[in-house]
């Protein structure tokens, strides 16, 4: 696990501590933790991040457990460790146990909160141009079940939200909702989240956000930024495992939204005739679940948290700005990131290779390399605007070195000076 203090005699090369703030991120521990970098250079963090030993340990105990007793019997055992998942996420964002319910994924989660909105004719959501397929598609349905009006939050001149077109529009009191990702999923800024939440406050709008490109990415308090609702995901920069995402919703918001879907676990039955809704934010979840992928989560959390979440976001930045200023060195190469504050998803374009070819490419290299293609498809209005087909994500984590990225530079200094 992490070193909690460093013998700064021991043989390790110094230069794999990074420094933060006094403190020092252990890189040679974080790797040791992370078997997959024996064999593959993993730059597809912000697809599904590698999985660390602590991680892997909680999970494959649990399905033993679950082999010898069988899996309600196993889920009894671990009753506190589950409910420890709860205190863990709470820590990571800064809220109440009460206030987070654990979801199979993102997308559920941030679908549990937006549906059970009550929406009307005419209700304004306002949101990024950055906002993600998952989420947009949503809204679609809505504007034609419910009537509600899509409007997008310009942006300012670093390519994020305008604080003060968004000023203007929370005017219009039709406004609703104010709706956006933090990170949006093909890169782009990090956006202004806690001076979004403050605007939205003060004219009194709801805040979703979703995060689930944030989470382990960057710090998340929920106080300091304000917002009533907030999703995200276990796999990318939490590290843990798939099928695994949370949802936090405000504490004296959760008792007046009904879930769209209920079970015997969000509620229970009184009588034949009727039921009643349980008072936190488990009435978003249901019932059946993956006892071992959700203890999985809970060690992510506890391992982001024991590594310390801002010293992860200082490395981040830290190797993807090494990554973008080697990236500028290679001929017919375009970074497409904007933004005042840039996170650890680099996207690039290079001239006479379609993003595809480049994943395939760099994935036959000697040791793989892993990026993936960000597409039109997921994050539409964004890449329409700016002109973009489709671009490379390379995503960084803090466990990436930068010799790892020198090794990718050099692959494509390489493809730059061969025909594709
Ligand atoms: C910004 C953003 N939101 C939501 C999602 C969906 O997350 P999940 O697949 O966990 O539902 C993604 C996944 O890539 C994403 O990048």
């Amino acid at each position: 696990m992490i070193r909690a203090s460093v013998d700064l005699n021991s043989p390790w090369d110094l230069c794999e501590f990074f420094h933060f703030g006094g403190q020092m991120l252990d890189i040679n521990q974080l790797r040791a933790d992370t078997p997959g970098v024996n064999q593959i250079i993993h730059f597809n963090n912000a697809g599904a991040a590698l999985i660390p030993d602590p991680v892997i340990a909680v999970m494959t105990r649990h399905l033993q457990l679950e082999a010898r007793w069988g899996g309600y019997e196993a889920a009894a055992q671990v009753e506190a460790e589950l409910e420890g998942v709860y205190l863990s996420i709470a820590r990571l964002i800064n809220a109440q146990p009460k206030e987070i319910a654990v979801i199979e994924n993102a997308t559920r989660a941030w679908d549990m909160a937006f549906y059970s909105l009550p929406l009307m004719p005419g209700d304004v959501v306002l949101t990024s141009t950055t906002e993600y397929a998952g989420n947009y598609i949503p809204y679609l349905q809505l504007k034609k079940q419910r009537g509600i009006e899509i409007r997008f939050i310009p942006n300012d001149e670093y390519g994020q939200v305008s604080l003060a077109a968004l000023e203007t529009m929370l005017c219009d009191d039709r406004v609703a909702l104010v709706s956006l990702p933090v990170i949006a999923t093909n890169g782009g800024p990090v956006q202004p989240i806690e001076q979004i939440g403050a605007l939205a406050r003060a004219a009194g709008v709801l805040y979703l956000l979703d995060a689930c490109q944030g989470a382990g990415h960057i710090p998340i308090d929920v106080k300091k930024i304000g917002c009533h609702m907030l999703a995200a995901t276990s796999r990318k920069y939490l590290r843990g495992p798939r099928g695994m995402g949370f949802l936090y919703v405000e504490k004296n918001l959760c008792q007046n939204l009904e879930p769209t879907f209920l079970d015997l676990h969000a509620a229970s039955l009184l009588t034949p005739e009727t039921f009643e809704i349980r008072g936190d934010a488990k009435r978003f979840e249901n019932w059946e679940c993956n006892i071992a992928a959700k203890l999985g989560f809970g060690a992510a959390v506890d391992y982001a948290l024991a590594t310390d979440v801002d010293a992860i976001w200082e490395r981040i930045q830290s190797l993807a700005s090494y990554l973008r200023t080697r990236l500028a060195q290679v001929n017919g190469l375009a970074n497409q990131d904007v933004g005042q504050v840039k996170s650890g998803i680099v996207t690039f374009t290079l001239n006479g290779h379609t993003s595809s070819q480049l994943q395939h490419m760099l994935g036959a290299e000697k040791k793989r390399i892993n990026v993936t293609p960000s597409t039109f498809r997921s994050t539409m209005v964004d890449m329409q605007q700016r002109g973009l087909k489709d671009v490379v994500r390379a995503s960084v984590h803090a466990y990436n070195t930068e010799s790892e990225i020198d090794v990718l530079i050099e692959a494509l200094e390489r493809f730059s000076s061969e025909q594709p």
